[in-house]
């Protein structure tokens, strides 16, 4: 059991792109556990590797009683939408209407490197709709509708977690004179 903190709105890592993974190893299973662990804690329906600080595309998934996860995610979303309340780990306590596509199907690979597709409806697109924008540094409140949006934003200016400090970044003391790399 290796349940690790979740990142909060405000932290860098959730504004930056994760890169694909490459090497399906030991380490990624690893990465695969420290998720799933950490989601099921929370609880929660989903949880994106950024969220645990690691810039990688990797999500897990807990929905009707169904846990998993998808390395490596390509959608292919529905033209018809939903309309539901969503929230994030990352933004606790908050909860908004967003519009999503109603139903996705998901292709990628397992932690192993077999190929891997999961369809899904409802909560379950909604779900890798969610996870998969982490993957890509976006968060479900830029997918709000004007209005929605500013009373979020507003909600977590207000938040009790706001402002929380960021991880501090030393400067090096030794003058590279622009050769350091
Ligand atoms: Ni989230």
């Amino acid at each position: 059991m290796s349940v690790r903190p979740i990142r909060l709105f405000g932290d860098p890592v959730l504004r930056t792109p994760a890169v694909p993974v490459v090497d399906f190893d030991r380490e990624l299973r690893r990465l695969v556990q420290d998720l799933t662990d950490t989601m099921l804690d929370a609880p929660g329906s989903g949880l994106a590797a950024p969220q645990l600080g690691v810039s990688l595309r990797v999500f897990t998934y807990h929905v009707d009683d169904e846990v998993g996860h998808l390395v490596n995610p390509t959608l292919e979303l529905s033209e018809q939408t939903q309309d539901g309340d969503e929230g994030c780990l990352s933004i606790p306590g908050l909860v908004f209407p967003c519009s999503r596509a109603q139903e996705v199907v998901a292709c990628g690979f397992d932690q192993y490197g077999e190929p891997a597709r999961i369809e899904g409806s409802d909560l379950l697109a909604r779900c890798m709709q969610h996870e998969t924008d982490h993957l890509d540094g976006v968060l479900f409140v830029d997918r709000l509708d004007a209005q929605t949006r500013r009373a979020a934003m507003g909600a977590i200016r207000s938040a009790s977690w706001a402002g929380e400090p960021g991880p501090v970044v030393k400067q090096s003391p030794h003058p590279m004179f622009g050769k350091g790399m």
